[in-house]
């Protein structure tokens, strides 16, 4: 088997274990971290998503790529993309509208949590997603992301519903002290075909 054919059949049952694993056991921190460990399982191959066929932005506007590579075709759903992100990457607090797991395949990315008050939001803990770890957030959940490496880091972001169809995603304007809807994400790079 050539290193194409491995990475797409390894990606294709690991797609096909999280449809299981929800389906099971619907949308909770029990499944989802069950869907982490598959996505640690599927990431631990660190030589099938590098930066050769997933580069990193090379203008200066823009310090993240997302690629898609795999979603449902009828429904949007389980969308894996690997993501690129090159320093300095600040998302404000957000939620994702759908259930979202991260896991590390190389870097670091530091993901902070939070809750909302009546002032907005207080942080409510922290952690560093690298290669081997992960974390797991249901639909309401807040965290923000925060990339400080000299090199791009390189994460898994896999969601419920794909990224293009989650119009109610919220985040929090600090300078506001609002919540505006996140607009929808035009930077997604279509790498379905590396697996296929
Ligand atoms: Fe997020």
């Amino acid at each position: 088997m050539t290193l194409n054919e491995e990475r797409s059949n390894a990606v294709r049952n690991t797609i096909e274990a999280i449809r299981n694993i929800e389906a099971a056991h619907g949308i909770t921190m029990k499944a989802l971290g069950q869907i982490k460990l598959q996505l640690i399982q599927l990431a631990a191959n660190t030589e099938w998503f590098t930066e050769s066929d997933f580069p990193a932005p090379e203008d200066s506007k823009d310090t993240s790529r997302v690629y898609r590579i795999s979603q449902d075709a009828v429904d949007n759903r389980f969308a894996l993309y690997v993501q690129v992100a090159r320093s300095p990457t600040d998302t404000p607090p957000h939620n994702h509208d759908t259930w979202a797991v991260i896991t590390g395949i190389r870097g670091d990315e530091l993901n902070r949590f939070y809750r909302r008050t009546e002032n907005g939001v207080e942080q409510t803990g922290s952690h560093m997603v690298q290669p081997g770890t992960g974390v797991t957030l249901l639909p309401d959940d807040l965290h923000s992301i925060h990339i400080k490496d000299e090199q791009a880091v390189i994460n898994f972001h896999m969601y419920g519903l794909a990224l293009e169809c989650l119009t109610e995603r919220v985040y929090y304007d600090r300078k506001n002290n609002d919540w505006k809807i996140f607009e929808s994400d035009s930077n997604i790079i279509d790498a379905s075909h590396i697996v296929q």
